[in-house]
Formats: structure tokens, sequence, C-alpha cells
């Protein structure tokens, strides 16, 4: 069925960012981020098309074990690794490599396991203090690591950029040279660079990148539009004009009456809310294209509405196509500023109640 609304979702601009990423890094492997849901665009539609990927990584066990379960065969890094006994024996049992980033998640390689942990990393802290070891445990641990029956193959070292969208940053700095030093010495192939160290810091390249959101044509920039960095965005979210009202001076639009008509003003109903994900931040705050032109949300975003101004483009009719983020008319990155926060959390929180719909390059 064809309903509204719809995330749609084109393969050919998510192939043309991988191949972006290959042109800027040519020498180093590809760990292609899907977690949450391929941050949206759907685990098993992004993996199938990301084929040249060297790994893929996702934060949660149940995340991967839903990966396998699709039918990928690519190596799986789980980020946030395993907590018990028996999460790292269902990482062993799904071929999944988990990172190691706390002590209680080393004490699990006594854990007797059916077959031994492969392509796993140690996480180094460098900055963010958020997941990892000090530096100066990385000798020891690392060599627990690759002389535990639990674990076949060499350890890699991993490490994550707080500031990365901060290009020059010597905070960037500081966290490379960190991780390299401690990789020189145990001779490990080291995981840094992210979406915005791919594309700002050379250096932080190393042999294994982690892309997210630059797969998914976003610019992690303040500054620069995906466009300006040859990014193609991926996600068109659409739904549908399901009513038209004409309002009196002194009307107000939805619940707590947030927008005040000040003249006789056509509005239109959209089907869309906070119910699929779209944010409630963007209450009199977000725009919407329709038949072409950018007209504002007006009032509060509901479970399942909103409501926008139609005062520019009265032809516009019920059934009519709206456009609620996606392309190069309304970026992604342009609203999430609008509601106060970065575009992985709008792309993330699209709930399952929105359609994803797959094409090769026309919408
Ligand atoms: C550990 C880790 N690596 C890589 C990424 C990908 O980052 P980005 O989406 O900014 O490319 C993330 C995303 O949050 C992450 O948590």
């Amino acid at each position: 069925m064809n309903s509204y609304p719809v995330a749609s979702i084109d393969l050919a601009a998510l192939k043309h960012n991988f191949d972006r990423i290959k042109q800027l890094a040519p020498t180093s492997r590809i760990i292609s981020v899907i977690k949450a849901n391929a941050y949206g665009h759907g685990y098993a539609e992004v993996a199938n098309v990301l084929t040249d990927s060297d790994a893929f990584a996702v934060a949660r066990l149940v995340e991967g074990i839903q990966l396998r379960k699709s039918g990928i065969t690519h190596k799986i890094i789980l980020l946030e690794g395993v907590m018990t006994a028996a999460e790292i024996q269902l990482a062993a049992q799904y071929d999944l490599s988990p990172v190691f980033h706390h002590r209680s998640q080393i004490q699990l390689l006594s854990t007797p396991l059916t077959k031994p942990l492969q392509f796993c990393w140690l996480m180094i802290e460098t900055g963010m203090h958020r997941l990892g070891f000090a530096k100066t445990d990385v000798a020891e641990l690392i060599t627990t690591m690759e002389t535990s029956e639990a674990i076949s193959g060499d350890v890699g070292l991993m490490s994550h950029f707080a500031n990365a969208d901060l290009v020059g940053d010597d905070r960037n700095q500081q966290q490379l040279d960190i991780t390299l030093h401690c990789a020189d010495k145990q001779r490990c192939e080291v995981s840094l660079a992210n979406s915005a160290a791919i594309l700002s810091f050379p250096a932080s390249h190393q042999q294994w990148l982690r892309p997210g959101l630059m797969l998914y044509g976003v610019s992690p920039f303040d500054d620069k539009t995906a466009v300006e960095l040859d990014l193609k965005p991926v996600m068109q979210l659409k739904s549908v004009l399901t009513a038209k009202q004409t309002l009196q001076a002194g009307d107000q639009v939805g619940y707590g009456g947030d927008w005040t008509a000040t003249k006789v003003t056509e509005i239109g109903i959209v089907s869309i809310g906070y119910g699929d994900g779209y944010s409630r931040y963007l209450s009199n705050a977000g725009q919407v294209m329709i038949n072409g032109q950018r007209v504002a949300v007006l009032g509060r975003v509901s479970m399942d509405m909103i409501c926008i101004d139609l005062h520019t483009c009265s032809d516009a009719d019920v059934g009519d196509e709206v456009l609620l983020w996606g392309g190069e008319q309304l970026p992604v990155e342009w609203l999430a500023k609008q509601a106060n926060t970065i575009p992985y959390e709008l792309l993330c929180q699209l709930n399952p109640r929105v359609r994803r719909e797959y094409h090769h390059g026309q919408s």
C-alpha cells in the first residue's frame, strides 16, 4: 500500500556517498556505521547496497543479531561490546565482533565459547571521557586479549573524536596523537575517523574509517552543505495534505492556540506528527515544501498532524504531496537547526509508522 507518510530512500545516492569516501581515503578500509536502523534508513536495505564495505558497525548485540538474521555475512562490530556471559556467547555464535571498553568486558573472556571471537577491538579513551581504557592500560589489555583463547587474530585499537566537526581544533590532533602513540607500540591497526574526520582530517584516516552520517548524504559541519561536500542526500520525508481550513483574524491553531491568524488565512493540515518522529520542537519553527514553495509550520506539532501556512499557495489541494525534509530544497540539516538539534536525531527518531520506500535515483 502506498501510504503516507513515507521516507523515500535513494539507494543510488547512498552508493554515491560511499564511493565519495573511497575517493577521499583510497587506502583505508571502511566500516560503515549502520546503527539505529542505519540512521533511520533501514538496516538490511542499506547493508545490501553497501556491500563493498569491509565491515559494518552497530551499537548493540540485538542490532548485530538482526543483521545476521537478515542474511548479512560481512564482519559486524558491536560498538558498545557485550555486557554478560550470555551476550558474549551470542556474539560468538553470530560471528559478531565486540569492542572492549571496560574491565568487566575483559573478565567475560573467561566464558567458555563455542568458537572464538574474531576482529575484536580495544577502545582507548583519548579525550571524550565516554567509553574506553586509559592509554597506560593499553599494552596490558591488548596482550590479554591477543593471548586469550576467546579471541582469534589481532586486536585493533579504536577511539572516537569528541570534536571532529570543529575543523582544526587542537583536541582532534591530541586524540589522534594518543591513539597513534599506543598503536605504534603495540603494532595495532587503528580506527578513529568518523564522517567529519574523513572529510577534514586526512591524518586521522589510518587503516579503518567509521563513516555514519555522510553515508546518508548529510553534512556533519555547521558551515558546509552536503552539496558543497559532494554528498547526495539519501532520504526525503514526505506526506500529504489531508485537509484545508480558512481562518478568520483572531482564530488560533492547534493545541494551546500557539499561532493566531492576523487576517483571513488559508491553512493546510499534513499527516505527520511526533508520533512518527517528526520533532515537536518544529512547532512554529519548521518549514515544509508544497507545490514547489517553502511554507511555515503553524502552531504546535501534534501526534499525527501539523498545520501549515498556505497563504502564498492557496491553489494547494487535499491530496497534494508535502516534502517534510530532504533533497537540496529542504535539507534535514537546516530543519535540525530550527528544532535546536542535530540531523542525526531527526533521522534516527523516525519510527516504523513511517513507511520506507526504496528507489535507485528517481523519487
Ligand atoms: C563509535 C562511533 N563511531 C563512528 C560513528 C559515526 O559517526 P558519524 O555519523 O559522525 O560519521 C559513531 C556515531 O555516532 C560512533 O558512535
